[in-house]
């Protein structure tokens, strides 16, 4: 019986020193990258760690053909080709916009263009790769502004399905590095008007006038700003006010040019104020110039009136004026165009 076991043991040695060692697979180092995110229904803005910031229109394509070679925003996911921002226009596919409910559906191909839209970043990764047969890895430190913090765990799905993409004849692979990634909209805002209020002051406001939405917040100050109170009105924002003086604009008959919503835009952009509390705002229609500034404030007060979300965000506005409260706008809606540019 002893003999048995004896011979037993000998046998597990040699069996456990004859088991082949397990090659170590060589694999590219990680590259860690910053990536501060909103993806709004209008703009994606991004800044890539700390110091390269852009945007681009929250369009995309699944491109039928093959993508265009060094062009910006445009990368694959498996078999599908996608290009993201104004450059969808020129390449035929299916267009899909961030403004129909595409926001969070779609969040990694608007992940991935901000990546792909730097014009070095991806470039210098792969050419710095020690093996160039295999991906090149990014770990992404991410911070997303959203106001759907509310749908975390389908935010969290989403950014989990991203495992790599192709850009440029390069396979990248993909892996979010934290968990902790989600900030109120309007947060960038926040940060910055920390540094304009004076340092007794505890509490401000902001007034996000997004593409999609108008977002009333309010933030308490600490070392960094804490929203305590968010009120969206979805659906109500820029697109809302140009829906609505298109609209107007037509009630005139001109003929049978049409009103273009992007030249609306661009001449809303370039309204400028006449000194006697109005507004000018011209618009270029066929071989003539309009004069719409008028138009443009009864579409405004139309605005106010037929959507009781933005008189109530507004009236919340003119009450912490009275109280003497800070309040700070942001969002494409209160852009302004100084000098022209
Ligand atoms: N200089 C500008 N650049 C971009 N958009 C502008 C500018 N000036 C005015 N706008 C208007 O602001 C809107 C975009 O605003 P913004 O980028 O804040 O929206 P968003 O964050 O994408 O939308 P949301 O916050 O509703 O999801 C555009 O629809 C446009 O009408
Ligand atoms: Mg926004």
């Amino acid at each position: 019986m002893g003999d048995i076991k004896l011979h037993i043991n000998r046998l597990s040695k040699e069996v456990i020193s004859k088991a082949p060692r397990k090659r170590q697979e060589s694999q590219n180092k990680i590259v860690n990258i910053n990536l501060d995110l909103d993806a709004g229904s209008a703009n994606c803005k991004f800044v890539i760690n700390s110091e390269y910031s852009d945007t681009f229109t929250t369009i995309f394509k699944e491109v039928v053909s093959e993508l265009p070679l060094g062009i910006s925003g445009c990368f694959s996911i498996g078999s599908k080709n996608f290009a993201v921002g104004q450059v969808a226009h020129s390449l035929n596919g299916n267009l899909i916009e961030a403004c129909r409910d595409n926001k969070i559906k779609r969040l990694d191909v608007w992940l991935i263009g901000a990546l792909t839209s730097h014009p070095d970043l991806l470039t210098d990764i792969a050419g710095k790769r020690k093996y160039k047969a295999k991906p090149a890895r990014l770990k992404i430190t991410l911070r997303l502004l959203s106001l759907s913090s509310s749908k975390k765990n389908d935010i969290a799905k989403i950014l989990q399905s991203v495992k790599s993409f192709t850009c440029s004849g390069q396979v990248f692979e993909i892996e979010i590095a934290n968990t902790d990634y989600l900030f109120p909209e309007g947060y960038g805002a926040a940060l910055e008007a920390l540094r304009h209020i004076p340092e007794d002051i505890k509490t401000f406001d902001i007034l996000d006038l997004g593409g999609g939405t108008i977002t009333f917040s309010t933030y308490k100050v600490g070392r960094l700003p804490k929203a305590i109170e968010q009120t969206p009105g979805s659906g109500n924002g820029m697109k809302a006010i140009i829906d609505s003086l298109s609209i107007a604009l037509c009630r005139e008959d001109r003929g049978g040019l049409q009103f273009r919503k992007e030249n609306i835009e661009s001449a809303l952009r370039n309204s400028k104020p006449t000194g006697d509390g109005k507004h000018s705002c011209l618009y270029r229609h066929g071989t003539t110039t309009l004069e719409i500034g008028d138009t443009v404030a009864h579409s405004l007060s139309e605005w106010v009136m037929c959507y009781p979300i933005v008189e109530s965000l507004l009236n919340k506005v003119s009450q912490s004026l009275l109280n003497g409260r800070y309040v700070f706008a942001t969002g494409g809606g209160f852009a302004r165009y100084d000098n022209g540019y």
